[in-house]
């Protein structure tokens, strides 16, 4: 079983964007594996790191995109990254001090993180940049 299951309705169009998502979707179901099998500290770690990283990669490479799309709500999406990003920071940090009594709410947290990025913030552009692409 998986945490979270990609449905076309997660689906903003844009198929480099939504490649990126899978990713995200994947990453996030191999963290929470981790958690599942109980795996060790280290382990758990290096899925979150991986899940940072892919995330920073993303929201660049989508702030890149909106840029060159002309995207008028720009500063406000990138505001909305940041936010998203140091929560994702935060928790990672919590887990590291905390260790495993947070592991229940890991995964609430990052399916909610996730759908609320794509559902909420990156559909407020996908039609806009949808129409640019070529
Ligand atoms: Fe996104």
């Amino acid at each position: 079983m998986l945490l979270i299951k990609w449905r076309n309705s997660y689906s903003v169009g844009i198929d480099q964007i939504d490649t990126e998502h899978k990713k995200l979707v994947e990453l996030i179901n191999e963290v929470f594996m981790v958690v599942r099998d109980k795996g060790d500290e280290q382990t758990l770690n290096r899925a979150v790191e991986e899940l940072v990283a892919y995330t920073r990669y993303h929201f660049s490479a989508e702030e890149s995109a909106m840029e060159q799309a002309g995207y008028p709500d720009l500063d406000e999406h990138r505001k909305e990254h940041q936010r998203l990003e140091n929560e994702v920071v935060d928790f990672h940090q919590r887990l590291q001090e905390e260790g495993g009594e947070i592991r229940i709410d890991l995964y609430h947290f990052l399916r909610d993180w996730l759908i609320h990025h794509i559902i909420e913030c990156d559909m407020r552009y996908s039609s806009y940049l949808a129409q640019q692409a070529p």
